[in-house]
C-alpha cells in the first residue's frame, strides 16, 4: 500500500519507533495522522502533532495531525482513538499498533507484569482489530501494521514476558492475515532487533539484541515504508533475523543449543555488558 492520501493511526507515537514512523509517513503525503500515547506523554505527543501539522518546509509538507492521549491496554481508550480518527478523517486506512514496553522477566515475574505485557503487546492489537477491521472489510481495503519484535520470532534472553507476548503478537498478526487477507485487509508484523530508542537506551541489558548492530529509528521507518509498499507479512529491518528464523524452523534443537551457548557467553561477561 502506498500511503499517499491515507489516514494513519500510530500508537506509542510520542517516542522512538512510533515517532519516527510519524515523521517518515508524513513525507508520503497522507490525508492525516492520528498519534496516540499514554497521557503521561501528552506534551511530547502534542509537540510532535504541532510539528507535523506545520511541516518542515524541506520535503515534509504540513499534514493534518491529531494527538489523542490514551492507554492502548484499555479497550475504551482504543475505541475513543478510532472514533477521533473517524470523526476527523472519515475512517482509518492504516492502524499501527506500536506501543510497547520491556522489563526483565522470568517465570518468577509477578503476574501484574505478565498482565501488563499481555495487555500492551497483545490485547491492544486485538482491540485495534475489533475497532477497525469491520470497516476495512466493508471498504475492501486497509492495513494493520503491528510492531512485534525479532523476539517474537526468536526469543529475548532477558525477558520471558517480552519473548512470550511478542510471539503472541506475531501469532495474532498471522491469524488476522489469514482470516481477512482475502477481504483486502493487509497485515504486517514489524520484527526488528535493536533500534536506538529510549527503550534500549535505558537498559544496560540490551547487548544481546544489539549483537547485530543498533539501527536508527529513521532507517527502520524507511524499511517500514518499503515493506508496506511490498505488502510483506514480515518486515525485518535486520536481515539476519530471516536467517535465524529459518534456522530455528529447520532444526529447533540445534537452534536451542546455540541459544544456550550464547546465553552462557553473555552470562560470563561483567556487568553491565551481560545479556
Ligand atoms: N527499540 C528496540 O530495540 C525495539 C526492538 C524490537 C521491537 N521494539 C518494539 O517497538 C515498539 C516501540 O518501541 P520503542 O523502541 O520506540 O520504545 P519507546 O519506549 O521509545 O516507545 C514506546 C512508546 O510506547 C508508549 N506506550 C507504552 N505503553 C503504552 C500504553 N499502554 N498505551 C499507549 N502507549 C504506550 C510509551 O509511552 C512510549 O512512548 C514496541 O512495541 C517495542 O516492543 C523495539
Amino acid at each position: 500500500m502506498k500511503l499517499v492520501d491515507r489516514s494513519i493511526v500510530i500508537t506509542g507515537a510520542a517516542s522512538g519507533i512510533g515517532r519516527a514512523l510519524a515523521l517518515r509517513f508524513a513525507r508520503e503525503r497522507p490525508r492525516g495522522l492520528v498519534l496516540a500515547d499514554l497521557p503521561a506523554q501528552r506534551a511530547a505527543l502534542e509537540a510532535l502533532a504541532a510539528d507535523l501539522s506545520a511541516g518542515d518546509g524541506a520535503g515534509r509538507a504540513a499534514v493534518a495531525t491529531l494527538a489523542v492521549p490514551g492507554d492502548v491496554g484499555i479497550e475504551s481508550d482504543v475505541q475513543a482513538l478510532v472514533a477521533a480518527a473517524d470523526a476527523r478523517f472519515g475512517h482509518v486506512d492504516v492502524f499501527c499498533s506500536n506501543a510497547g514496553l520491556i522489563r526483565d522477566g522470568s517465570e518468577f515475574t509477578p503476574d501484574a507484569d505478565w498482565t501488563l505485557s499481555w495487555q500492551v503487546h497483545v490485547m491492544a492489537h486485538v482491540y485495534a482489530a475489533r475497532a477497525v477491521v469491520p470497516g476495512m472489510r466493508a471498504r475492501g481495503e486497509g492495513y494493520l501494521l503491528n510492531t512485534a519484535s525479532a523476539a517474537g520470532l526468536l526469543t529475548s534472553l532477558p525477558s520471558a514476558t517480552y519473548a512470550v507476548t511478542k510471539h503472541a503478537a506475531v501469532a495474532f498478526g498471522e491469524w488476522l492475515s489469514i482470516q481477512h487477507g482475502a477481504a483486502g485487509v493487509r497485515v504486517s508484523v514489524l520484527c526488528p532487533q535493536a533500534v536506538d530508542t529510549p527503550m534500549i537506551q535505558q537498559r544496560a541489558g540490551a547487548a544481546a539484541a544489539a549483537n547485530d548492530g543498533v539501527i536508527t529509528p529513521a532507517a527502520l521507518a524507511d524499511c517500514v515504508v518499503d515493506g508496506m509498499a511490498a505488502e510483506t507479512f514480515l518486515i525485518l529491518p535486520h536481515p539476519q533475523v530471516e536467517t535465524y528464523f529459518r534456522r530455528k524452523g529447520e532444526d529447533y534443537d540445534r537452534w536451542l543449543g546455540g541459544m544456550r551457548r550464547f546465553a552462557a557467553k553473555l552470562d560470563s561477561l561483567p556487568d553491565p555488558d551481560r545479556r
